[in-house]
């Protein structure tokens, strides 16, 4: 377990900014968003399809795809500042310090290697390149995930797995290098609910056992809210509102954040428009200045679309990892640090 630093952020983003290509126009996907993330702990993205969560993730690793660059701002993981990486210090960095598994394993395994032989390559690619005691730590890492029939695993191929095994194993290579972050981008969306548990179970007792931290991507919010201690939520490229996940979900502040609740998307939603609000999330092409929120937002006022707002504290604690922030201009009570509305939304 490594020892868990109160004060420097293991992963802080700042003002970061990504655009994207479409023919010769370039457009703003994510737009200045910051947070931060500490050493062993778990922090949640969520939002609806299209808000940014994944081009944030993938610009961490420097895994974004072609047709996106960071545009402006900075992310330095243990005080290293990523965007000066060489991509060759960059896969230096990926699966030794941060790792990525997917929503859909199946495609990121190779469907024509055993998946004895994919583990076992991973192993070598981390310097372990004696083949016997590989092959007892492939047996180990299988029953360690709860993969009990490690043995018989191991001559199979990838679509002879279910879902929820293919994703154990893709859990097993990410965890091989033993990884200080985890980036795990909606790694159960494509899951039942049984095997989704069996995985977010998983995902905790990596991070108690060994400490690692873990950036989570969902949609999902009562996946985020059993399983992370904060989350950011993001709208149309922005960052609306984060804090912990009691803060949040038991006490929203931006009507997108209550709409989110009140909605609760269930994985047979996924990228279609929130249920109880109309309108839908501004694809790159349509964004304005101002709230991206305020087209949808029934307590949108003239002003909202003048600027993004601000960022402001609610609950007193100005360190980053407890604030209660929240970018939006309305009126929430007589102080922002009293702004305290029980919910108790969604069942959340
Ligand atoms: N490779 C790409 N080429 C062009 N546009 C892209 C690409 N990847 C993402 N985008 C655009 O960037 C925006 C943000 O996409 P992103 O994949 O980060 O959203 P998301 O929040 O992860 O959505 P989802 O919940 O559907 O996974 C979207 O409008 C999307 O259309
Ligand atoms: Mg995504």
């Amino acid at each position: 377990m490594r020892p868990k630093s109160r004060e420097t952020p293991l992963l802080r983003v700042e003002n970061l900014s990504i655009a994207i290509s479409r023919g010769k126009k370039t457009f703003t996907a994510v737009d200045g968003i910051g947070f931060s993330l500490r050493e062993g702990e778990i922090l949640g993205i969520v939002g609806e399809s299209g808000c940014g969560k994944s081009l944030t993730a993938l610009s961490i690793p420097g895994l974004l795809p072609s047709a996106a660059r960071v545009s402006s701002g900075s992310i330095s993981f243990d005080g290293r500042d990523l965007r000066s990486l060489s991509e060759q210090e960059y896969c230096l960095l990926r699966g030794k310090e941060i790792a990525m598994v997917f929503q859909e394993p199946a495609l990121s395994l190779n469907p024509l290697m055993r998946i004895g032989r994919q583990i076992e390559e991973m192993l070598e690619l981390h310097g372990s390149k004696d083949k016997k005691i590989n092959r007892n730590r492939i047996v180990e890492i299988m029953e360690n995930l709860g993969l009990r029939e490690g043995e018989e695993l191991i001559r199979s191929y990838p679509h002879q797995l279910s879902g929820g095994m293919c994703q154990r194993v893709m859990i097993a290579l990410a965890m091989i290098g033993n990884p200080r972050l985890l980036i795990a981008d909606e790694p159960t969306t494509a899951l039942d609910l049984t095997t989704q548990a069996q995985i977010l179970d998983l995902m905790r007792e990596l991070n108690h056992k060994r400490g690692n931290a873990i950036l989570f991507i969902s949609h999902d919010l009562g996946v985020i809210r059993r399983l992370c201690r904060r989350v950011l939520v993001m709208y149309a490229g922005k960052i609306v509102e984060s804090g912990t996940v009691e803060d949040v979900f038991d006490n929203p502040l931006h009507e997108y954040t209550k709409s989110l609740i009140d909605s609760i998307p269930c994985r047979e939603r996924k990228g279609l428009p929130l249920a109880n609000i109309p309108g839908r999330v501004p694809s790159v092409e349509e964004r304005l200045p101002g709230c991206p929120f305020a087209p949808r937002c029934g307590k949108a006022r003239e002003d909202c679309c003048a600027a993004f707002p601000a960022e402001r504290v609610f609950n007193g604690k100005q360190d980053e990892c407890a604030a209660h922030q929240v970018y939006c201009i309305q009126r929430y009570g007589e102080t922002e640090n009293n702004a305290s509305e029980e919910r108790g939304r969604g069942g959340l």
